[in-house]
Formats: structure tokens, C-alpha cells, sequence
């Protein structure tokens, strides 16, 4: 096999979107500048995404986490997001992305949740890609959901707990229809999964970047999936 092209390009990509505040503050700004700046990077990368050919895009854009930031910043993030789905809907339709969630959307103001819907709904037909947003995520709380489901249908006794097995559990996280993610990008060179798709990465390959999430754009995402190419998968074989 080429060294050169040891892999076709992912067919899902993860990223943790990290270092927006980092990013304002070294310009004198104040955080949410950093997260505006971001949401341009989003863009930039559902773009690259489709001039990749890469199918599944899913973002970290809130954490479980991420609840204890100031209110101010969960606030402006809250309405960024709100902006971001009002303004790129006609793109998503244009370019034929379908868009979808993972996390609990219960714990997000009523306008975000109605927007949400509305666009997730809006753009369900289409089949050319998927932009996956993880909002109030955290790969923890989706196991959770997973074992609470899978309780429930034992106890119903429609599953038996010995007949449990990885794609039991897999058809139980939020998106069960979606493939891992080969490929996991992790921005501003925080070299940490901060409880993102925990199940879901066993075998991804893992790329951090110093680049601050709002220096991300098409250019860093076409490297780093050329060097995801180069990359030997062996999944335990001795090849
Ligand atoms: C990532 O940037 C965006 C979110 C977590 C929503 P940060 O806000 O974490 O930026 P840093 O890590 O403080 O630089
Ligand atoms: C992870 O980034 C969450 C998102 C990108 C949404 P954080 O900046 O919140 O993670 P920590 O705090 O550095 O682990
Ligand atoms: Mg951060």
C-alpha cells in the first residue's frame, strides 16, 4: 500500500471546537467575539466537509459542562447558536446537508429548541451530508440514556440482559443510525476528550492542533485530512 494514501478520506469527522475565549482574549476582546469568530469557522468547515467528501460532521458546540460558565456567556452562546440556524438554514438546504442533534435538548431555552426543531425538520430530506451539533452533550450522560433505555426493554421483557451486546448498546445512543467518527480533531492544543463521544471514538484517530478554533478553516481542515490519509489504521491486525 502507498504510504502517501494509506486511507480515504474520513466518512465522519468529530471535532471539539476549542480556544474561541483564547482567541479574544489575545485580541483585547471579550470572550463572545471569540465564539462569533467560531461560528464563521463552522461554516468554513461544513464547506470543506463537502469538497472532502466527508459525510458526518459532529461538533462540540455545548458541554454538559459548559453550564458553569457566566450566565452572560451561556447567554451569548444560547443566541449565537440562534443566529447561526436562522442565518445558514438556506446554505443547509442549498447544499443538501441535513441537520441533527445529540445531547438533551430539554435543558436549552424554548427559543433554541423551537429553532432547533424547526431546522432539523426543515432540512430531514436531505441526503448529501449530515452536520451533527452535540448541544448540552456529554458522552456520559448519552450512556446513561443508552443503559436507561436498554433497562426499560429488559424489564418489559422484550430483551434479555445475556443477549446484550456492543450494537445493543450502539442502537441505544442518541443517533444509533450514525458510523463512529474515524477521525477526531481537537483544536487550541488541549490534548483531552472533556467527555465527548466517549463510546463512540474507541477506534477513531485523534488530531490536536494548537490552532485556535476561529483560525480553523478550510485550509487546516484539508491538512488535517490529508494527514488523517497518512495515517495507518490497524484495528489490532499486524498489517
Ligand atoms: C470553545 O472555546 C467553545 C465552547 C466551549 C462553547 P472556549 O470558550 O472553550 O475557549 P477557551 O478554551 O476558553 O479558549
Ligand atoms: C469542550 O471544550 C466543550 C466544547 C468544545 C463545547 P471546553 O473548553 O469546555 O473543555 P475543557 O473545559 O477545556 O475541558
Ligand atoms: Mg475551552
Amino acid at each position: 500500500m502507498n504510504e502517501a494514501t494509506a486511507n480515504k478520506p474520513p466518512r465522519h469527522v468529530a471535532i471539539i471546537m476549542d480556544g474561541n475565549g483564547r482567541w479574544a482574549k489575545q485580541r483585547g476582546l471579550p470572550r463572545i467575539e471569540g465564539h462569533r469568530a467560531g461560528a464563521d469557522s463552522v461554516r468554513a468547515v461544513v464547506r470543506a466537509c463537502r469538497e472532502s467528501g466527508v459525510q458526518y460532521l459532529t461538533l462540540f458546540a455545548f458541554s454538559t459542562e459548559n453550564w458553569v460558565r457566566p450566565q452572560d456567556e451561556v447567554n451569548g452562546l444560547m443566541t449565537l447558536l440562534l443566529t447561526f440556524l436562522r442565518s445558514r438554514e438556506r446554505e443547509l438546504h442549498e447544499n443538501e446537508v441535513r441537520l441533527r442533534t445529540i445531547g438533551d435538548l430539554s435543558a436549552l431555552p424554548g427559543a433554541v429548541r423551537r429553532e432547533l426543531d424547526r431546522v432539523i425538520e426543515s432540512t430531514r430530506p436531505h441526503g448529501r451530508g449530515q452536520l451533527i451539533l452535540a448541544l448540552n452533550y456529554g458522552g456520559r450522560a448519552e450512556l446513561v440514556r443508552a443503559a436507561r433505555g436498554i433497562a426499560r426493554e429488559a424489564r418489559a421483557g422484550v430483551l434479555d440482559p445475556e443477549a446484550i451486546t456492543e450494537a445493543s448498546i450502539s442502537g441505544h445512543l442518541d443517533l444509533p443510525d450514525v458510523p463512529d467518527p474515524d477521525l477526531l480533531i481537537r483544536t487550541s492544543g488541549e490534548q483531552r476528550l472533556s467527555n465527548f463521544l466517549l463510546w463512540q471514538l474507541s477506534y477513531a484517530e485523534f488530531l490536536f492542533t494548537p490552532v485556535l478554533w476561529p483560525d480553523f478553516r478550510e485550509k487546516e481542515f484539508h491538512e488535517a485530512i490529508a494527514e488523517f490519509e497518512r495515517r495507518k489504521r490497524r484495528f489490532g491486525d499486524v498489517k
